[in-house]
């Protein structure tokens, strides 16, 4: 495995991997890599012939006052799991490069970026679907990707690909989560161990809502007050959104189906955790 901060030597590697007929599949992360990451990496070694992950905190996703500069990183670690599941190349590039000073183009999804996250993250997908470009660019990957952990910024980046005819295959990869229901997010390195109790509120209300919805229930509004309820119980528990939509289109839905995705985001002290389930899987 070898790790490469070069644009230009990473941009090579794939048109040469490319003109022989290779299979490049590319897994984009901020680091601090975690099994969820290790799962997308390994179902991308099993579809492509030459596996990379890059690792780049991408400073135009990030708001003012949300946490690049505390965004946890350990290149050591990274190194670490992305050998374990056979990665061959880390792409690992600087700001200054991705950035260069006088940088100015941007890539916008519009209608899907604007509730969910987008809307209490003014710009942040802009800069997701900014960078995913780039890397694409850079990589020329025939397979990306991506957990269903941060389901908006999948259903976005698969509308990019659509609107912008990328030929990259976009893999959606379930959930991982630790034995007791938390999601595997790099953010959860910021909870006490307290706050990590009160963190599994949100598994545990995705779950209160999936058996209430497999008992008939199909009011969004019955569904929904499950859901504050359950985090209502956590004292450091403050509810961003709780949000149920069609799986797809992410349009509101006013009576659940099996179609029906839960969405939620949830700060736990500091610390904003995402999470969500499809109703109609188990
Ligand atoms: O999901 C992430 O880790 C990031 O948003 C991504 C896709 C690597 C873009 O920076």
């Amino acid at each position: 495995m070898k790790t490469i901060e070069c644009m230009d030597e990473m941009q090579s590697i794939g048109q040469e991997a490319r003109a022989n007929g290779k299979k490049i599949a590319l897994v984009p992360t901020m680091g601090y890599l975690h099994r969820g990451h290790a799962s997308l990496m390994e179902e991308g070694r099993k579809r492509a012939d030459l596996l990379v992950v890059s690792i780049f905190v991408n400073p135009t996703q990030f708001g003012v006052g949300e946490d690049f500069d505390s965004y946890p990183r350990d290149m050591e670690n990274d190194r670490a799991v992305a050998e374990a599941a056979g990665v061959d190349y880390i792409f690992a590039p600087r700001a200054v490069d991705m950035y260069p000073s006088g940088y100015q183009t941007y890539v916008n999804v519009e209608e899907l970026t604007l509730p969910l996250c987008g809307a209490n993250r003014p710009g942040h997908f802009r800069g997701v679907t900014t960078v995913v470009t780039k890397l694409f660019n850079l990589i020329a990957p025939n397979v990306a990707l991506f957990g269903r952990k941060d389901y908006q910024q999948l259903a976005v980046i698969r509308q990019m690909v659509a609107d912008l005819n990328m030929q990259v295959e976009v893999i959606g990869m379930p959930i991982v989560r630790d034995a007791d229901g938390l999601a595997m997010s790099s953010r959860n390195s910021y909870l006490s161990p307290a706050e990590r109790v009160s963190a599994l509120c949100l598994s545990r209300s995705i779950r209160t809502v999936k058996a209430a919805f497999h008992g008939g229930e199909r009011s969004v509004a019955a569904l929904k007050k499950i859901v504050i309820d359950t985090i209502g119980k956590e004292a450091c528990a403050v509810i961003d959104y709780v949000e149920f939509r069609h799986c797809t289109t992410l349009a509101p839905m006013d009576r659940a189906d099996e179609q029906t995705v839960l969405a939620l985001a949830v700060k736990i002290g500091k610390t904003r955790l995402i999470d969500n389930g499809i109703l109609g899987e188990e």
